[in-house]
């Protein structure tokens, strides 16, 4: 399962960045920059984006933390990677990369001052146990900022739904080469619990105690923003 993820990613990699400007009329990066921004992130943050893809949200993140701060991007497609590195090498930024499977990370204890995920959490096979594990990299009061789809209400539902159904794996064709690999992504995106049902999900972790949320697009896309007490 993981390793079809892999392999749908990589054949997407190359056109990744042009497909989400689209499908987003390019609303994504504002979403990113506005979610760091809520969630406080300052200069000397230590930050860890999990699923990190091409780097957007890592980058969104290094932005407010450098030049003292510490950003880790780990994803597991070489391919959404190599990408990645060279934006570093064009932007001159610090990002550590780590290529592996998020569920086999191992950081010691209360390394991280926020730890991140933009559009990842509904990919990966485990996603309440990726929690528990992201709770112990945390520092005491530590964050876990999450984006991921949701589905706006009446009237925009309807609209979305005709969106998301024809136009987005159509534009996948086009643009990426790969109809399924989008029919793949709205699929897991109208599956997933969002907004309060996720919230309610993520807060039967004993370390989050309180989780601040804020739609996008009338629901399209939702900003989870825990607090972890230990
Ligand atoms: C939808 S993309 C999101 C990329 C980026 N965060 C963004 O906002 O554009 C999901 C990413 O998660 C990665 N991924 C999925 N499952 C993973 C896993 N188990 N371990 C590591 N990376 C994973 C994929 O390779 C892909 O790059």
């Amino acid at each position: 399962m993981d390793n079809s993820i892999k392999k749908m990613f990589s054949s997407i990699s190359r056109n990744y960045d042009l497909m989400n400007s689209i499908m987003t009329f390019g609303f994504d990066m504002y979403w990113r920059r506005k979610s760091v921004k809520l969630a406080g992130v300052k200069k000397g943050d230590s930050v860890l984006d999990l699923g990190a893809g091409t780097g957007d949200f890592a980058f969104a993140f290094w932005e407010k933390t450098s030049p003292e701060g510490k950003v880790v991007a780990v994803d597991f497609c070489e391919e959404m990677l190599n990408i990645l590195r060279d934006k570093i090498k064009k932007k001159k930024a610090e990002i550590e990369i780590i290529n592996k499977d998020v569920m086999e990370l191992n950081f010691s204890e209360n390394t991280f001052d926020f730890v991140s995920m933009a559009f990842g959490l509904r990919n990966f096979s485990d996603p309440f146990k990726l929690i528990d594990n992201i709770c112990l990299y945390l520092k005491p009061q530590g964050k876990i900022v999450i984006l991921e789809t949701g589905i706006p209400g009446y009237p925009f539902k309807i609209f979305y739904l005709i969106y998301t159904k024809f136009f987005i794996p159509l534009m996948g064709k086009i643009f990426a080469g790969n109809k399924s690999a989008y029919e793949y992504l709205i699929n897991t995106a109208s599956k997933f619990p969002y907004g309060n049902e996720l919230a309610g999900k993520l807060l039967k972790n004993k370390n989050i105690y309180d989780i601040k949320i804020k739609k996008f697009f009338s629901g399209a896309v939702y900003l989870y923003i825990c607090t972890v007490k230990k």
